[in-house]
């Protein structure tokens, strides 16, 4: 580190008298220019990942009956992982079989404390290999390692435990009801959270007495694998989880499925719409958690400090891969300048590369579709006219990464401003009263989630009101917990998962 000190030979500024000689007064270091953490790498060195994945249905892996597999890779140095089976409507068709005859010969039938221990028990074995869960969501996906390995992995855990907690308490979730299960549900989630949105998925359709058919999308596959061998091993009743792999023409195949009773879906408002499009006319229930465009307010009486930080987690977590992310920052004009000069010397500070180093806070961009569409809408937010401020860091030479990206300048009606880049990338807009940031802040397609900062708790209350959005975080931002109903208005979905509402999608009431 010696070299890395820098000895700044000033003289006193006072007196102009000689430098003083003790290392102690004399040696000043200059944290921003010279100091750099050494890489600290999580190893995958105790496990093995299989070179090829089969998919998982009644119980046991099984080839694809075309015969037809994908790679996945590892974004952050564009290298094969492993490859996967790509599923058609044979591979849909025999899962949906394996889930049917689950469903009617044993799991329906179980009590609810019986399902309650298997989900139990799925809790912990996902916790008992959460180090190895966590290496792989982040060499899968690309995201830092201490998220991974403290939000993912563990949150995933919870939603299992929470929800076993309820199997075996469906007269107490829905008093004066019979909840009976709905029978095979399609669950088709995305990239940004693998194993936390099959175990939001998974979880409460279990609990109710369902079984399932899952589809991870076709660039994480990885850890809903090694859930299905967790299912094996917690001798979980054949087909109860069925795991077929494979991109979006497996994922229309689980929708179109006859035989399926439910389909939940969490991605894009685009495939949102198709989906929803084609279970129009069908009984077949679903919920749909898409996109959104959150706007992040800030009052001039809120905490500065910790409000730069917030806005630092709002939009640069999982490098804004987040649908519920805070990509639109409203700061009232008195103390703009003064927080976006924050926020700048904030990004400096922020270390973007490999994933699996636990120093790392930004990680790689998902996949090359992905970072592609981001520097597409960097371009747009320039010719739109807008200022961008990006971070000086240093990029990894392979792999795709992002610098965090601030734009200036905006107006209301740009697309940098209604459109989700779904990427560390955050416009800042200035507004004087609070109906003004209420106007912008519901001013778009989307009503996922928003965030208000201010220390008056009335404002939190009255503002948090006003703003159409399923989620509203206050002096904080992107917290989850099991307990708390998630999910969006306008064309951010349909539905709410987590929580007791989401237990309600599946189940029907008598
Ligand atoms: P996507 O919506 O295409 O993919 C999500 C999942 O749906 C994947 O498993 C995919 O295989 C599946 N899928 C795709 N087409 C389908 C179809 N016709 N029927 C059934 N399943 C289908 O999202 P994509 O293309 O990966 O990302 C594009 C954009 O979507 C992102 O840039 C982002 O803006 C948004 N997105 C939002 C997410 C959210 O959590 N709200 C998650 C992922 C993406
Ligand atoms: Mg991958």
């Amino acid at each position: 580190m010696s070299e890395q000190i820098k000895e700044t030979k000033t003289e006193s500024a006072t007196n102009g008298a000689q430098k003083p000689t003790s290392p102690n007064s004399d040696l000043k270091l200059d944290f921003a220019s010279f100091w750099e953490y050494s890489t600290a790498p999580e190893s995958g060195d105790f496990f093995d990942l299989k070179e090829s994945y089969d998919h998982f249905i009644g119980g046991k892996f099984v080839k694809p009956v075309k015969g037809r597999y994908m790679k996945t890779i590892n974004p952050s140095n564009e290298e094969v992982i492993a490859e996967f089976a790509e599923g058609t409507s044979e591979d849909v068709d025999s899962a949906v079989k394996a889930a049917r005859k689950a469903y009617d010969k044993e799991w329906s039938k179980l009590s609810g404390k019986e399902r309650g221990k298997y989900i139990y028990r799925l809790a912990r074995m996902i916790q008992g290999r959460s180090r190895e869960l966590a290496i792989v969501e982040s060499m899968d996906g690309g995201k830092p390692i201490r998220e991974s390995r403290d939000v993912d992995i563990p949150l995933a855990a919870a939603y299992f435990f929470y929800y076993a907690g309820w199997a075996d308490k469906l007269d107490y979730a829905f008093p004066g009801r019979e909840a009976k299960p709905l029978g095979v549900c399609g669950q088709i989630i995305p990239w940004n959270f693998p194993l936390l949105m099959l175990s939001w998925k998974i979880a409460p359709a279990l609990a109710a007495g369902n079984t399932v058919v899952l589809k991870p999308a076709e660039a994480t596959p990885l850890t809903a694998l090694i859930f299905a061998e967790i299912c094996q091993d917690a001798g979980l009743p054949d087909g109860v989880v069925n795991i077929v792999t494979g991109a979006g023409q497996t994922g229309a195949e689980i929708v179109n499925h006859p035989d399926v009773n439910k389909i939940a879906f969490t991605g894009s408002t685009k495939v949102g719409k198709i989906i929803q499009k084609s279970l129009a006319g069908t009984d077949k229930k679903f919920t749909l958690e898409l996109g959104g465009k959150g706007a992040n307010i800030v009052f001039e009486d809120a905490p500065i400090d910790q409000t730069v930080d917030g806005i630092i987690n709002a939009i640069f977590f999982n490098q804004g891969h987040v649908c519920c992310a805070g990509s639109r920052l409203l700061v009232q004009e008195g103390i703009a300048d003064r927080l976006i000069q924050k926020l700048k010397d904030r990004m400096e500070t922020l270390i973007v590369g490999d994933p699996l180093d636990k120093n790392t806070d930004v990680g790689a961009i998902n996949s090359k579709m992905q970072f592609d569409k981001i520097n597409e809408y960097i371009e747009i937010g320039k010719n739109e006219g807008a200022t961008i401020h990006q971070s000086s860091c240093n990029l990894p030479d392979s792999g795709f990464f992002c610098r965090p990206t601030l734009f200036m300048d905006v107006a209301q009606s740009n697309r940098i401003v209604q459109e989700e880049i779904f990427g560390p990338v955050l416009t800042i807009q200035t507004f004087r009263t609070p109906d003004e940031a209420v106007q912008k802040a519901n001013n778009t397609q989307y009503g996922l989630s928003g965030g208000v900062w201010t220390d008056k708790g009335s404002k939190i209350f009255k503002i948090g009101s006003q703003i159409r959005s399923g989620v509203i975080w206050s002096n904080t931002f992107n917290k989850f917990d099991p307990t708390s109903p998630f999910g969006g208005y306008k064309e951010s979905g349909v539905g709410r998962e987590g929580g007791l509402h989401g237990l309600y999608p599946y189940v029907k009431l008598k």
